[in-house]
C-alpha cells in the first residue's frame, strides 16, 4: 500500500450489504472500502458467495440491502473495472492482439489508440512478442496472460480477479504470482482477488478477507480480515509468511 494510495478518494465502497437470491440471503453485513493500489484477497470455502461477492462489487447483482458505491470510470477511454476469470475466454478467430483490444472497442480511441493501448498491456505480461499469434497456439498460462492483458486494457479502477490462476499448472501458477506482484507497481487500478489457496492470498495481498458460516441456516459473513504487512518481493521467505498462512487456514478451519 503506498501513500498515494491511502490518501486518494476509495474507488469502491460497501457497507453492511447482504447479497442474495430471491428470498435466500447468502452473505450479510459486508463492509469494504478500497483505494487504488490496494489489494484485496477473498477467501473462504466453496459455495460461500465470494464469487456473488464480487459480481455486487463490479455492480453486476443489486444488494439486498446496504449501501454500495462501486467503480465509475474517470474518463471516456477507460473503463470503471473489469474481470479475468478461471479461464481466459478467448475468442479462436482472433489473434492476440485482437482479443487485447475486444474491451477497448466501445470506448472512445482510434484504431491506432486501440493498437496502442493492446500492445502496452501485452508487454506488461510479457507476451507483446506473440501479439500476432493465435490463441491456440499458445500455452494454458500464456492464454490466462492474454486474458490479464485484456483486463488491464481498459485501464480499469478495479481489477477483479475470480481464482485466476487455478487451472494453472504449479510452475506456471508460480510464475503468474510473481508477475502480478510485479504489475501491481506499474498500474494504479485496485485489485479484488477471490482465491482458495490461502499461500496465494497471503502472498499477493495487503489484506485478506475471509468469508465463513458462523451458523448453519445463516447467511455467511466476513469473519476476519487480516491485514498482511511484509514486504511484497520477499514474502515467501519471510519468517512471519508461514505462521500467517497457518493462521488463516485455522480461521478458515473454524467455519
Ligand atoms: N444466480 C444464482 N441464483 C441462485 N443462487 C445462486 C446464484 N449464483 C450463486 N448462487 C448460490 O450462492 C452461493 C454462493 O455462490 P458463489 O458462486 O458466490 O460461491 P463461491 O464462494 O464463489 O464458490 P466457489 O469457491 O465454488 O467458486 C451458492 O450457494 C450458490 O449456489
Ligand atoms: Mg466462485
Amino acid at each position: 500500500m503506498t501513500a498515494c494510495g491511502m490518501n486518494s478518494a476509495p474507488v469502491l465502497s460497501v457497507r453492511n450489504v447482504s447479497l442474495g437470491f430471491t428470498d435466500t440471503t447468502i452473505l450479510a453485513g459486508v463492509d469494504l472500502t478500497l483505494h487504488p493500489q490496494e489489494f484485496v484477497a477473498i477467501v473462504g470455502a466453496s459455495g460461500v458467495g465470494k464469487s456473488t461477492l464480487l459480481r455486487a462489487l463490479a455492480g453486476l447483482l443489486s444488494p439486498q440491502s446496504g449501501q454500495v458505491e462501486i467503480p465509475t470510470a474517470n474518463t471516456s477511454d477507460t473503463r470503471a473495472w473489469s474481470m479475468v476469470f478461471q479461464a481466459p475466454r478467448l475468442f479462436p478467430w482472433r489473434k492476440v492482439r485482437g482479443n487485447v483490444e475486444l474491451g477497448l472497442e466501445g470506448l472512445s480511441l482510434s484504431k491506432a489508440e486501440r493498437r496502442r493501448r493492446a500492445l502496452e498491456p501485452l508487454a506488461l505480461v510479457g507476451l507483446d512478442e506473440l501479439a500476432e499469434r493465435w490463441p491456440h497456439t499458445l500455452s494454458g498460462g500464456q492464454q490466462q496472460r492474454v486474458g490479464i492483458a485484456r483486463s488491464l486494457a481498459v485501464r480499469p479502477r478495479v481489477l477483479f480477479m475470480d481464482e485466476p490462476f487455478s487451472a494453472l499448472d504449479a510452475i506456471t501458477r508460480r510464475r503468474l504470482q510473481q508477475e502480478l506482484i510485479a504489475l501491481r507497481r506499474r498500474t494504479e487500478a485496485a485489485i479484488v482477488f477471490v482465491t482458495h489457496d490461502i499461500e496465494e492470498a497471503v502472498l499477493l495481498a495487503d489484506r485478506v478477507m475471509v468469508l465463513g458460516n458462523q451458523e448453519t441456516g445463516q447467511p455467511a459473513r466476513v469473519v476476519e480480515t487480516l491485514g498482511v504487512d511484509l514486504p511484497l518481493d520477499e514474502r515467501r521467505d519471510h519468517p512471519d509468511f508461514a505462521p500467517l498462512v497457518q493462521r488463516v487456514e485455522a480461521i478458515i478451519g473454524n467455519y
